[in-house]
């Protein structure tokens, strides 16, 4: 048995994000397009004597109990009665309470990391349940690739690759939690949904102008609401040259769409030293 896996964990944008209902169980239902991008964290898992020690490069995320990563390492091993110990070191790249799904990719790369360490040959099912007792996100970033969420998130129907996309992903130097922005939300006062079955359809298509007609955000008006600068981003992108620019989850980062990856490279250095957290990614397949 090898001592130490390294697991790669991919950030996550939402394509199109609809929220269809509010739930009796305090969750929203959910149709939404999630993509993983190339921005990634890189998580070392090694076996140690005894308990779980979570450490990371990262002053943001919490280094115990309340990490995603050590609430996954500590599902699996009690249910697989693990006796030895766990050191995870995360080396952290994606910005923190930025609706980049950065704690639940950790998780679901602890997930498949301790999977692999120990042998465990956890089924593809199994894995996803066990995701879901961790967070509404970690379930689709087992799955990785592009693919369309319902339920909670947990629903999960993969996606062919579409075209790969150039964007500059931008996040203001502030968190925004996601159950106070679904809090916020009046499903009443929605406008402009995204049309989700229109946007698998041009997906097939590689066909960017219908993909873009319903690459839109049900949550953006909630988050813009209490952080206006989310709109001021957008614009910025849109001067700079986007020929979209969309929230990401519960925000508060936005991703700015560029025809090509120069275009992209010119958005980033005119906007890199007002906004340091600037990233110029593409889809990760
Ligand atoms: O599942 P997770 O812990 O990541 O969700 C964080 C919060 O986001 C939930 O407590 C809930 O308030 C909100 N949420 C929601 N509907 C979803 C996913 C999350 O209302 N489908």
């Amino acid at each position: 048995m090898n001592n130490q896996v390294v697991v790669e964990a991919p950030a996550k944008i939402n394509l199109t994000l609809k929220v269809v209902a509010k739930r009796t169980d305090g969750y929203h239902e959910l149709e939404t397009v999630m993509q993983q991008i190339n921005l990634c964290d890189q998580i070392f898992i090694d076996t140690a004597d005894q308990g779980i020690i979570v450490n990371s490069n990262s002053n943001e995320i919490p280094q115990n109990k309340s990490n995603l990563a050590y609430k996954a390492a500590h599902l699996l091993c009690e249910q697989f009665a693990i006796k030895l110990g766990l050191r995870i070191y995360i080396n952290k790249k994606i910005p923190v309470g930025a609706g980049l799904a950065g704690g639940s990719t950790d998780a679901a790369a602890v997930l498949l990391g301790i999977n692999e360490l120990f042998n465990l040959q956890i089924s593809n099912q199994d894995l996803l349940e066990l995701g879901l007792q961790i967070g509404s996100d970690v379930p689709f970033c087992i799955l990785g690739g592009t693919a369309i969420a319902r339920g909670r998130g947990e629903i999960l129907t993969p996606m062919l690759p579409g075209p790969r996309l150039e964007m500059l992903l931008v996040k203001p130097p502030f968190q925004l939690s996601t159950a106070e922005i679904f809090r916020a939300l009046r499903l009443e006062e929605l406008s402009n949904c995204p049309d989700n079955a229109a946007f698998l359809e041009a997906w097939g298509r590689y066909d960017i102008i219908g993909i873009t007609a319903q690459m839109k955000n049900d949550l953006e008006a909630v988050s813009i609401a209490k952080c206006p600068v989310i709109l001021t981003i957008k614009n910025r992108l849109y001067q700079l040259g986007a020929f979209h620019s969309l929230m990401s989850g519960s925000g508060p980062s936005v991703v700015g769409f560029f025809h090509d990856r120069d275009a992209a490279v010119r958005a980033w250095q005119a906007i890199k030293d007002t906004y340091n957290e600037s990233y110029l990614v593409t889809t990760y397949l």
